[in-house]
């Protein structure tokens, strides 16, 4: 918690600098705030725990084999939301124990609110108890989805989006995976999904969401594999709704054909 702070603080120093983004991939953008914000968290991490692995977005992290733990990093999750100013970001860290994931935090500066979740020690938003919320249909449910910034022209959310657009109360796209998790955990939204993930992106939040008392899985039920790509996440209530959705999907029976364009 307190290197995410720290980290945090960096982010909203760099923020109102208004600095430039480089191009790190086809419209995969990276600033100097994700570098610095790396930088603090490695070297932090790396003298509480000099033995520990880290494996961090930017590069910066630590390999140490033998080591039964390992901390992901994502030093500045929202890049592209931070890039242009818009304030939805946050950072986020995870560490693994023999496998499974067992702390996580996710910090959210712009409203300063700090998520953590110990496993089997339940979730907290500012130090109290959340839970998912207790909506039981996709017709009353606020959802949340995100796209990848590389390789989206072959990314297929596009058509699980629009089906759940027309099924639920919305769709948000934040641009912020963690911080989708973390209203998941917290009952701001009742789901999300995201075909592209890293393990810095869900690793903390999936953990923030189990212990919340909801639910992770992958996109045809199977065991949420954090090393990812897939996630779909909701409170438990409404899973087995949305699986049936998602594989209606892929097995290309949408509910709702798109309207035609000429009218
Ligand atoms: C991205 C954000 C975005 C999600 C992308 C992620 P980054 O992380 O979480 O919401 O849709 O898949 O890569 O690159 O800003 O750390
Ligand atoms: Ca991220
Ligand atoms: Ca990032």
């Amino acid at each position: 918690m307190e290197i995410a702070r720290e980290a945090g603080a960096l982010q909203l120093q760099y923020l109102e600098r208004r600095i430039g983004f480089q191009l790190k991939g086809e419209y995969d953008l990276v600033t100097e705030c994700d570098k610095a914000s790396e930088a603090l968290i490695v070297e932090k991490l790396k003298t509480h725990f000099p033995t520990h692995s880290i494996e961090a977005e930017e590069g910066g992290g630590a390999d140490h084999k033998s080591s039964q733990y390992r901390w992901f990093v994502d030093p500045l999750d929202g890049t592209t939301n931070f890039a242009h100013g818009y304030p939805n970001f946050n950072v986020t860290m995870a560490l693994e124990k023999s496998g499974e994931i067992i702390a996580g935090v996710v910090y959210d500066p712009n409203r300063n609110e700090m998520f953590t979740a110990e496993r089997g020690g339940g979730a907290y938003l500012n130090n109290r108890r959340i839970h998912v919320s207790k909506v039981a249909t996709l017709e009353n449910s606020l959802l949340s989805t995100g796209f990848p910034s590389r390789r989206r022209h072959h990314n297929i959310n596009i058509h699980f989006y629009y089906q759940l657009a027309m099924l639920t109360h919305g769709v948000r796209r934040g641009g912020a995976a963690a911080i989708d998790l973390a209203y998941v955990a917290c009952g701001r939204i009742d789901g999300f999904w995201e075909f592209t993930l890293n393990p810095w992106d869900m690793a903390a939040g999936s953990l923030l969401i189990e212990e919340a008392g909801g639910r992770c899985s992958g996109m045809r039920g199977e065991p949420l594999d954090i090393r990812g790509p897939n996630l779909l996440t909701d409170n438990g209530l409404i899973h087995d709704e949305l699986l049936t959705l998602f594989a209606e999907v892929f097995e290309n029976r949408p509910r709702f054909p798109l309207p035609p364009v000429n009218r």
